[in-house]
């Protein structure tokens, strides 16, 4: 059956969508099967696997209304091992329609329920979560077994994440008792800057275990990948993040 890892941080830009789909990819070249799930309407992920997000026939937005199965919502990619559910904007109404649609003990229960067919159809699911800890974020929860969350060492981080690990304890409480955190992983990490080696020390201080011994260091060539739709290791197959979210997904896979 396969493990649901969902990637969030409701502080945007903090490479939540670069790290779903390096981490994704680089499992697929380790050889698991892997099903990437875009439930941003920003539909980052899908671009950047290089799927056209204007001419999509079926989204993940219709797993959520019942408009299609889940099966039918998965596009192979030209990458190894990596499948994909993808999304864009018309993603963004959903939440009203879902309120329509649903009674309310059923609304964090709908992806959840969408992704059962397809458990056994892979190794790993990771769903990239909008920059909220909206409807769909608490979906993305319920139907997880573990959430990771990247982060930049920067001043005000450490605020947003107690406050993401509030809402997950509330998750995991009202939702999911299964539900753990799988890692904090540092992006965009710049040990020269003096201010991103002590954020990095105040959170071994406090979340020693959870954060991952690799770190993703700011790199232009995850930009330029990411533009160009293709994961990072596909990209520049020596390139430093293509290592390093390698190490990343070995890891995860020790780690869960
Ligand atoms: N390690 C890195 N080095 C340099 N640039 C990076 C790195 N990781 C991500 N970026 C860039 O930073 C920007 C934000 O990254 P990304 O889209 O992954 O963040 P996000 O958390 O998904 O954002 P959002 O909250 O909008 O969904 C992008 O332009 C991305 O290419
Ligand atoms: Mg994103």
């Amino acid at each position: 059956m396969a493990k649901v890892i969902s990637f969030a941080n409701q502080t945007g830009g903090v490479g939540k969508t670069t790290s779903a789909i390096n981490v994704a990819a680089s499992l697929g070249v380790l050889g698991h099967r892997v099903l990437l799930i875009d439930l941003d309407p920003q539909g980052n992920s899908t671009s950047g696997i290089g799927v056209a997000k204007k001419e999509l026939k079926i989204s993940s937005k219709d797993i959520l209304t019942g408009n299609s199965t889940a099966k039918e919502a998965i596009l192979d990619t030209e990458f190894d091992n990596l499948w994909l559910i993808p999304t864009n904007i018309s993603l963004a109404g959903v939440e009203f329609e879902l309120y329509d649609l649903f009674e309310d003990g059923q609304l964090p229960y709908i992806l959840k329920e969408g992704l059962k067919p397809i458990q056994d159809d892979f190794d790993y699911i990771i769903i990239d979560c909008p920059p909220s800890l909206g409807m769909l974020t608490i979906n993305a929860f319920t139907a997880s077994d573990g959430i990771i969350v990247p982060m930049q060492c920067e001043y005000y981080a450490m605020e947003g994440l107690s406050q993401l690990i509030g809402a997950i304890k509330g998750i995991k409480k009202k939702f999911n008792p299964e539900l753990t955190i799988t890692g904090i992983l540092i992006t965009m990490y710049n040990a020269r800057f003096r201010l991103s080696s002590q954020v990095m020390a105040d959170l071994k201080n406090y979340y020693a275990d959870k954060i991952f011994d690799t770190c993703i260091s700011r790199t232009v060539k995850l930009t330029e990948a990411a533009g160009y739709g293709e994961p990072v290791y596909y990209y520049e197959k020596n390139a430093k993040g293509s290592k390093q979210y390698l190490e990343v997904a070995k890891e995860l896979c020790e780690r869960i």
